[in-house]
């Protein structure tokens, strides 16, 4: 198998497959552009890189294409901290990928049809599943990770090039969820993975140093798709909702089904417990693709997240390309509670306004934080996952702060960069890539985190258009 040093996309859509419209084409090219103008003053406390992960794929995928399927590229702004920016876009090089890539075609078929697997005469070594590390990138233990929730972590350097799969010393052999939380106070990680085939999750705790020191199987009543979660100082909490998946459809039809007969659950364990210790609270059905911070409170933990009331990925649904029955409809903010004394859970919804991809200071995952960035969408005629908006939630006060991108932006997720110099939980800035149809670029946005509704301080301007995708994280030079 060759890894290649330079890649260059093949991808056409000639059926309009509704996953490559738009700002959702992938780009062809892996590029440096040495120095971006900047409308604007960056912040001199300012000095790190901004890397953003999302599909991309590089060549002609097989069937029809959903957005989860897609080769990951990291696209990466480095700031200088002395008012310059520069960027780069790299594809992270899986096995799947460089099978394909010897081949000249792609060979996996993906998530938005019936699933399958290439004939393994073709794929050898990479195996039936490619692991496209397309989610998120993290770093941890000065490692940094992209991640996919059906696959292990893949190792990149700092500069975006792919070192390959990571699997901690042998430690870990299966997936890894794209939303490990991190304690910034002991340096510690802790991630799961679900199984598409057991009904179970497998837990695990990573120490300050990269070590896998513990882990925990945990058996549910199905096999559910979970994709994020939340610490607290003391805790490990999971929502068991009903995204089923249904293997015996493999192949045949829709593969993930929601179930809310089945139930929700919130699941609490002690942060390095065990499954027997794991205790259970029944609440109303729905399900939390993102959550934000959760903290416990003497014996009362609250968390809060995006509630999908009726959530549809359309995954292995074979979906007709028309999508104007798509349901659009988006989570919203909620707060969930669960008194540990009482021995009871419960939700309320805590704001009107849909949206995802919610961050906050990250120097306060596990502890009670006050502000919190969510992406929103206040033209309600946007496909799911499109958002217009970015809010700034104030706890404290209930004050809510937007800045719109207007009718032809689109923005993604802010990923809150602390002020080196500041004290305060908002000192620092919101960074958000945001697409203008009107321009069809991408503008690299930096926010006041004090002052969102006053909009961008600083643009940078990209060449060309970040298409649109996942997670991003801010990683500090200071750091
Ligand atoms: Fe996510």
């Amino acid at each position: 198998m060759t890894i290649p040093t330079v890649l260059t996309g093949h991808v056409d859509n000639p059926e309009h497959q509704p996953d490559l419209e738009g700002n959702m084409f992938p780009v062809s090219d892996e590029v440096d552009i040495a120095r971006l103008q900047i409308t604007g003053r960056l912040p001199d406390g300012l000095r790190g890189s901004f890397v953003r992960n999302g599909p991309n794929p590089l060549f002609q995928p097989v069937g029809r294409y959903h957005m989860f399927d897609g080769d990951g590229m990291l696209h990466g702004i480095t700031l200088d901290g002395d008012g310059r920016a520069s960027y780069r876009n790299r594809w992270i090089r899986s096995k799947g990928l460089c099978a394909e890539v010897d081949l000249g075609r792609a060979v996996y078929p993906g998530l938005g049809d019936v699933m399958n697997f290439p004939d393994a005469s073709l794929v050898g070594d990479a195996g039936p599943v490619k692991n496209p590390a397309n989610t998120h990138i993290i770093r941890h233990a000065g490692r940094y990770l992209a991640l996919w929730e059906g696959g292990l972590p893949t190792e990149v350097t700092s500069s975006l090039e792919t070192v390959g799969e990571y699997d901690f010393d042998g430690s870990l052999t299966g997936a890894m969820t794209a939303h490990p939380r991190i304690d910034p106070r002991t340096g510690e990680m802790f991630f799961f993975a679900y199984s598409v085939f057991e009904p179970v999750i497998r837990y695990y705790v990573v120490d300050a140093d990269g070590t896998l020191v513990h882990r925990a199987k945990i058996e549910l009543p199905a096999p559910v798709m979970m994709h994020d979660f939340i610490i607290t100082e003391q805790h490990a909490v999971f929502l068991d909702s009903p995204i089923v998946f249904d293997v015996a459809n493999m192949g045949k039809g829709p593969m993930v089904q929601w179930r809310p007969e089945n139930g929700t659950r919130i699941g609490v364990m002690p942060r390095r417990g065990t499954a027997d210790e794991v205790r259970w609270f029944e609440i109303d059905p729905g399900h939390v693709q993102h959550f934000w911070n959760g903290w416990a409170d003497g014996d009362r933990l609250e968390f809060s997240g995006t509630r999908f009331e009726h959530p549809e990925f359309g995954i292995g649904a074979s979906a007709p390309l028309d999508e104007s029955a798509a349901d659009n409809t988006p989570p919203y903010p909620a707060r969930f509670w669960v008194d540990l004394t009482a021995d009871k859970a419960g939700w309320e919804q805590i704001d009107d306004l849909g949206g995802d991809f919610a961050r906050f200071n990250d120097e306060f995952d596990g502890v009670r934080s006050r502000f919190h960035y969510m992406s929103a969408v206040v033209a309600t005629e946007r496909r799911l996952g499109d958002f217009d908006t970015i809010v700034r939630y104030d706890d404290a006060t209930g004050e809510r702060q937007l800045w719109n991108a207007g009718p032809t932006g689109h923005v993604g997720e802010s990923v809150f960069a602390a002020d080196p110099q500041g004290s305060a939980e908002d000192d620092g800035w919101l960074i958000n890539a945001v697409y203008d149809d009107r321009t069809e670029r991408t503008d690299v946005c930096v926010l006041d985190a004090h002052d969102v509704s006053a909009g961008p301080i600083a643009r940078v301007h990209l060449t060309h258009r970040m298409p649109f995708g996942f997670h991003a994280n801010w990683f500090s030079a200071a750091d």
